[in-house]
């Protein structure tokens, strides 16, 4: 039993939590809070993220691969846990801090090795960067969780600052993807070229927005219209990565993506990104101008 009394925000089941709510089999079949929802999604992509790096680093090293192994145990069990739990407690909030905390430096410890040349695993510096930079968007969450304080959540600077995190990591997704594409594939790698390119300007544009936010409007009618655009292209993101998907379980694709576990991942990704997004654009304050 936990002795601290839940005051957060986001503690209980009010229902009421300020987050995105349920994803598409996110297997929590509509049970708990939204916030524990997105709390079991993030448990899961941290497990798949060290069977991705277990299936990526070399034989020779069986210390990293045992490691990477434990971890996804380690969060093969939280995922348990956050699947059988109602509510967000602080002991399961502590529990998943302590496991991303460390999930994070042994992400950094491998891209470190990575950029030292000490080791050379089949997987790519930035992809490890990218779910590095996820584990700490999961862990932002659960400090979130924590804390009675929310003053400037709201703030548009910080607003735009998370559609900046989903906008780069929806663009890495299709870098990796373009990456993983039989050369054959020139069909496919001409539709992921040019989605490429609309999250390259994408992103350009999220920055330039959320450094405008720094001035702080009272309403930023521009930055509505930009999100509403950013929603639009992470679906046709999506169906791109539920059609690959359909197409490896098929085997109708040509590719060195390890296994189809990993289109479907980012695929949820896409999900997740939508839903932030949408709550996120109901947030920003857009309103009439009054003409001098
Ligand atoms: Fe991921
Ligand atoms: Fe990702």
């Amino acid at each position: 039993m936990d002795k601290e009394t839940p005051e957060a925000k986001y503690w209980g089941d009010s229902g009421k939590s300020g987050m995105p709510g349920d994803w598409p089999g996110g297997g929590g079949g509509g049970k708990g809070t939204p916030v524990l929802n997105e709390i079991r999604f993030w448990t899961r992509i941290m497990k798949e993220h060290a069977m991705f790096i277990a299936a990526g680093l070399p034989c020779d090293r069986p210390d990293l691969i045992r490691t990477a192994k434990e971890f996804e145990a380690r969060f093969a069990d939280l995922e348990a846990k956050t699947l059988r739990a109602n509510t967000v407690t602080p002991s399961l909030v502590r529990e998943l801090r302590e496991a991303v905390s460390d999930l994070i430096e042994f992400k950094y410890d491998l891209l470190r090795m990575m950029l030292e040349c000490q080791l050379r695993p089949n997987l790519f510096p930035l992809l490890i960067d990218h779910i590095t930079r996820e584990a700490v968007h999961f862990l932002a969450l659960l400090d979130m969780v924590c804390e009675t304080h929310h003053g400037d959540d709201h703030h548009l600077r910080m607003l735009l600052s998370r559609v900046v995190f989903w906008i780069r990591i929806m663009k890495e997704h299709i870098e990796f993807v373009i990456h993983l594409l039989d050369p054959s594939e020139r069909s496919l790698i001409n539709q992921a070229q040019e989605l490429r390119r609309v999250f390259v300007r994408l992103l350009q544009t999220a920055r330039e927005l959320e450094s405008m936010a720094n001035a702080r409007p009272r309403f930023f009618n521009s930055a509505a219209r930009f999100v509403d655009e950013a929603i639009a292209r992470t679906t046709e993101l999506r169906d791109f990565k539920g059609a690959a998907y359909e197409l490896l379980l098929m085997c109708k694709l040509l590719s060195a993506i390890p296994s189809p576990l990993l289109a479907d991942h980012i695929r949820r990704e896409a999900d997740m990104a939508i839903m932030e997004m949408r709550e996120i654009r109901e947030h920003i304050p857009v309103r009439k101008p009054t003409c001098p």
